[in-house]
């Protein structure tokens, strides 16, 4: 089967063909958070995930903050089985792995511990973080635990978090523990607005970044746009930095390797 980004590719004469993207941050599996509500929409959503690229995407869907107590590990395997059957049945070439995007709670390493929440394709090896949007708190001592059990913690959009738009350099203390910083591909874009958008830049752009993924929860509001967000950074940072962002780190998140990536900063991004 011909990729969206063979067609591109061949339509622009790229000297530098497009990589097959790895989504590690997208609510696609169906009635367990404020993702799709039915199997059907699931489904719609994955084939934007294939329409924009992506050929491996891991279903993170919401666990604890107001979701504590829904999409329990067992609910989001049944889920995730349930739509890759689907998708085998329909031809739409994705493969479906489960995780989840997980609110900061002061349990978690028990919970880990437990099996009660998950980490990316269930490696134990790297943890989706979420921090309230508005309210700053030092992740030091939750860093600590995990770092006792060998998660690394992968924090999602932090371009979106009120205290670091204003203050980005608050990040320093977390990246030198290990943290890997996760951008959504909307806010490149202007998708949550002019101070997420400077703020994913300013992070991409010193090298502070390890991760582009979707956070999509649907194919209007909160689509994909993957494929943009990746022609945007490879335009202003080089393919190397694209793919590095897009493709190469997500899929070693994947397959439980350490990243090609240092956290900075360290000068501008862009490619030598
Ligand atoms: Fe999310």
């Amino acid at each position: 089967m011909i990729s969206t980004q063979d067609k591109l590719s061949a339509v622009r004469g790229d000297r530098d063909p497009i990589p097959r993207f790895v989504d590690i941050h997208c609510h696609c599996l169906p009635g367990l958070d404020d993702g799709p509500a039915t199997l059907q929409d699931s489904v719609a959503l994955c084939q934007a995930l294939v329409t924009d690229g992506i050929d491996r995407v891991i279903a993170t869907p919401h666990q604890l903050g107001r979701f504590d107590g829904q999409s329990c590990p067992r609910a989001i395997r049944a889920a995730a089985n349930t739509l890759n059957a689907a998708l085998k049945t329909q031809g739409i070439d994705i493969e479906v792995s489960i995780g989840a995007d997980v609110r900061l709670d002061e349990r978690m390493p028990r919970l880990i511990d437990e099996g009660k929440v998950l980490t990316l394709a269930e490696g134990r090896r790297h943890l989706l973080l979420e921090m309230p949007h508005s309210v700053f708190i030092d992740l030091g001592p939750l860093l600590a635990q995990l770092a006792t059990r060998d998660v690394t913690v992968i924090l999602s959009h932090p371009e979106r978090h009120s205290s670091l738009q204003v203050r980005p350099e608050l990040v320093f203390p977390w990246l030198r523990k290990g943290v890997l910083l996760q951008i959504t591909a909307g806010s490149l874009l202007g998708d949550f607005g002019p101070d997420a958008e400077a703020t994913a830049w300013h992070l991409l752009s010193w090298n502070m970044a390890a991760f582009v993924a979707t956070d999509a929860h649907d194919t209007q509001a909160r689509r994909p746009r993957m494929l943009e967000a990746f022609q945007a950074v490879r335009e202003k940072l080089g393919p190397k930095v694209a793919c590095r962002l897009f493709a190469d780190n997500p899929g070693r998140v994947l397959s439980g390797q350490e990243m090609c990536y240092t956290a900075g900063p360290q000068g501008l991004g862009r490619d030598e």
